[in-house]
């Protein structure tokens, strides 16, 4: 550790409303909003009663000594030049060779300013190409001063006064009433130049608001070199893996460029510097720190003790720690040792360290997690963690940064609970905006949540957020979708409910199931439940959790509750007939509904939890403790059946295409339909899922057609694939106008797939340049396409008949 003095940031802060505490921390870049101003602007700071001129550069002389003249300089803080030391120029300009090494003199003190050449600085192009340097308030002039050994001298007090050094006239001052005061005693000394508008950006404390100023504090600091190479390794050589992968880079390129690290921050709270200092009797300057070489760091005061009598046997001193405390990310970057007890060797800590994973925002991958692993491999010896993963941040809908001024931060327990527009825009008068800024920021909510935010519960919002991690860097929050899936989590109560009426008060699950012996649509459901499982394992296991939330989202919805909870209702009929049907049923419901509950009951804990107790429990298991505590679902192989899922593809398929054949006005009405199939296979297989064909589509009647049977009459129809057509009957509702529109259109559909590929299969170079298994696969398109084309003419024909 060592001390030096550095630019830092200085912000007043202001608490409550009457008292004004005044306070300095040095300030992180991301807690400073950039303000741009193209022009003359009068702003509000707190501690003044009138708005603060900004966004101008003034422009003043300074005298030269031996009668050279005077040079001109310009600045947009008049008031730093109480502290100047220098004048750069460029040392190619023309104008000023003349005056290299030679000396200003300032107006108010007499101090000489050198006239020095700084080519980084300085561009001749720019206003006189002469320029002010104040070493010690602006960081590029700071590294000047370093370069040319200048004077640093700070003309601010803590509280933002002027201090001492800027003489007896300002003393004292606020310092925008110095920038009024010193522009006016230029005037009075005939130096005053002129002022015009300005493009500038200004830097304002996030929380307080205020002007943030440059000032040189006293800081510590940690050289980081070895430990950041340590760290550079660990990711380097696998120890720590990151995800996604793509922010190794930005690893690499931190780690690689690291600099000394600032750990002393002028805040209330913290961990105090580790820092003692000795003030000997006979020390001239008895403030802490002014002598660098009396500073003792040790672990604790007893060794500071110890340290001082060896340094200093025979004198008499006064041992004292430095009050400032450690930057936060310091603290924060103990954070795995400490949680397991360290520095004590508790078992805990033996037990648990290394953890096997991190996971937190992307924003803070360096101050935070970088901290933690250099600081866990130094002081400990391991990596902290051996997977980082990292998730986006989160936006409102528009894609904004939340930000309190514009009014789109949104409240996590607003979400969970919901809130009126009334509400929300409470809470923002509770706040510290000031009058403009309210304003805004509720004309932004009204805008945002015109009837506030709905409900939306835990367990939506968890599995929102979740399903959200696959878009980038950024989510862009949309409270629509959060309910939505609320929505969703009703409809998981029903299906459970449903369930319980259909499995009823007697029933015990079996231990295992015997899959084979179950209608084709129970076999179904257990097979896709297998791979949406399977799905959802490999996908956590690999940290897309967006496609786990897909997954479990698609089975539950589309599978479990639209298909195979409608296509089983049939069964609970009451009839003899259904018995064996009803019993396999009702196991493989209960199979679904206890693996369903428990692959989604991480995303989803608290409904899941709930819903997976009001489940009967095999014998077996007596005691149902929690499902936080069951065995997370693996996929089963043994319900796994492509033969099935494939015919189901084609039941499914020639359902959907009935119902869109229900006229709009009347959907509820069931009609007689007839499923044409041109082959005995299809036909066995329609045959096989007549009933839930007819179910799933809502038909009062479902008739398999040959082609050697007529077409029924008043029917709409509709292609499933060459080898399946379907028909409504819909009798006087049908519209034989709207019937043609829509096989003209099939037909244009079709006849331009068929012209792409036939165009491609005639392209010079296809034979000899396609290999021959693409070849074959076009060639049987084009078969199918054709025959398609001619399916449709004949259905055409057909309707003309009847008319
Ligand atoms: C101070 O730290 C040293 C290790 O450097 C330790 O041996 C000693 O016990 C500590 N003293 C107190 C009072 O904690
Ligand atoms: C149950 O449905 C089947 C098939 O639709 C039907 O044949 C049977 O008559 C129905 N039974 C009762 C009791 O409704």
């Amino acid at each position: 550790m060592h001390f030096c003095s550095v630019l830092a940031s200085l912000v007043i802060c202001m608490c409550e409303q009457e008292c004004r505490v005044v306070s300095y921390i040095s300030i992180a870049g991301f807690q400073v909003d950039r303000v741009d101003l193209k022009a003359e602007t009068l702003l509000e700071v707190p501690g003044y009663s009138n708005p603060v001129q900004f966004g101008v550069l003034t422009s003043f002389a300074y005298p030269l000594e031996e009668g050279l003249g005077e040079i001109i300089v310009a600045t947009t803080r008049i008031e730093t030049m109480l502290g100047d030391t220098a004048i750069a120029v460029h040392s190619q300009d023309e104008r000023y060779k003349h005056l290299h090494g030679k000396y200003a003199v300032h107006p108010f003190n007499g101090r000489k300013l050198e006239i020095i050449c700084a080519d980084d600085l300085v561009k001749a192009t720019f206003g006189t190409g002469a320029v002010k340097i104040t070493p010690a308030h602006d960081s590029k002039d700071f590294k000047v001063g370093k370069q040319h050994n200048l004077d640093f001298i700070n003309i601010f007090t803590d509280d933002g006064n002027i201090n001492e050094n800027g003489g007896p006239q300002f003393e004292g001052m606020p310092r925008f009433t110095a920038r009024a005061a010193v522009i006016d005693a230029l005037k009075e000394k005939g130096l005053y130049r002129g002022m015009e508008n300005n493009d500038m950006e200004l830097g304002r404390c996030s929380r307080t608001n205020d002007i943030v100023e440059p000032m040189i504090k006293p800081q510590w600091f940690v050289n980081c070199n070895t430990m950041a190479k340590a760290a550079l390794d660990a990711v380097k050589s696998k120890e720590i893996e990151i995800i996604p992968p793509q922010y190794e880079q930005d690893w690499y390129r931190w780690l690689e460029n690291i600099r000394d690290w600032c750990i002393s921050r002028q805040l209330w709270w913290g961990h105090r510097v580790p820092a003692w200092y000795v003030t000997l009797e006979d020390d001239k300057e008895k403030d802490m720190g002014s002598y660098i070489d009396h500073w003792i760091i040790a672990r604790n005061k007893s060794d500071a003790v110890l340290e001082a009598k060896q340094r200093y046997p025979k004198k008499k001193y006064q041992l004292d720690q430095d009050p400032d405390v450690l930057d936060t990310w310091f603290s924060a970057g103990l954070f795995p040792l400490t949680v397991l007890g360290w520095p004590d060797n508790t078992a805990d800590l033996s037990t648990f360290y290394p953890t096997s994973v991190l996971e937190t925002g992307l924003d803070i991958l360096f101050f935070w997690v970088a901290r933690m692993v250099m600081m866990g491999m130094l002081l400990h010896g391991d990596v902290p963690f051996r997977k980082i993963y990292l998730h986006p941040i989160i936006r409102d809908a528009h894609g904004r940064k939340m930000s309190k001024s514009l009014g789109n931060v949104i409240d996590p327990i607003d979400v969970i609970n919901g809130i009126t527009l009334e509400g929300l825009q409470k809470k923002l008068e509770h706040g510290n905006l000031d009058q403009g800024e309210l304003e805004k920021a509720k004309e932004g909510q009204k805008k945002d949540f015109p009837d506030g935010i709905p409900e939306c519960g835990t367990d939506a919002l968890r599995f929102a957020l979740i399903s959200y991690t696959s878009q980038s860097d950024k989510i862009n929050l949309d409270i629509k979708r959060v309910h939505g899936y609320r929505q969703w989590c009703n409809k998981l109560w029903n299906a459970i409910r449903f369930a319980m009426v259909k499995l009823g008060d007697q029933y015990t699950p079996p231990a295992t199931l015997a899959v084979h012996s179950m209608p084709p649509i129970c076999k179904w459901i257990l097979s896709v439940l297998s791979k949406a499982v399977g799905k959802t394992v490999s996908s956590l296991e690999a940290y897309k959790f967006s496609d786990a939330t897909s997954s479990i989202y698609f089975w539950w919805q589309y599978q479990l509750c639209d298909v195979f909870i409608e296509a089983i209702k049939p069964y609970f009929n009451g009839s003899q007939e259904f018995e064996s049907a009803r019993c396999a049923s009702r196991d493989t419901l209960w199979a679904c509904l206890d693996t369903g509950l428990r692959l989604l009951h991480p995303l989803m804990p608290y409904i899941t939890e709930e819903l997976w107790q009001r489940l009967p429990q095999p014998k077996e298991a007596c005691r149902k403790d929690s499902i936080m505590i069951s065995e997370y679902p693996s996929a089963v192989q043994e319900w796994a059946n492509d033969e099935v899922e494939n015919e189901m593809e084609i039941v499914l398929d020639a359902v959907s295409k009935l119902r869109s054949l229900l006229p709009p006005t009347d959907i509820h009405l069931r009609r007689p339909c007839f499923v044409l199939c041109r082959n005995l296979e299809v036909a066995a297989t329609v045959g096989c899922y007549q009933a839930q064909i007819a179910t799933l589509a809502s038909v009062s009647s479902l008739e398999i057609l040959t082609e050697d049977d007529p077409t029924p009459p008043d029917c709409a129809t509709n292609i499933v694939n060459k080898d399946l057509a379907v028909y409504l009957q819909l009798r006087r509702a049908l519209n034989t106008e709207a019937e043609h529109e829509k096989l003209r259109k099939k037909r244009e559909e079709v006849q331009k797939q068929y012209d792409t590929l036939s165009q491609k299969m005639s392209a010079s170079g296809y034979r000899e340049k396609a290999p021959q298994s693409k070849q074959d696969d076009d060639m049987k398109k084009l078969a199918t396409l054709l025959e398609e084309l001619e399916i449709i003419s004949e259905a055409e024909s057909k309707l003309d008949a009847k008319n």
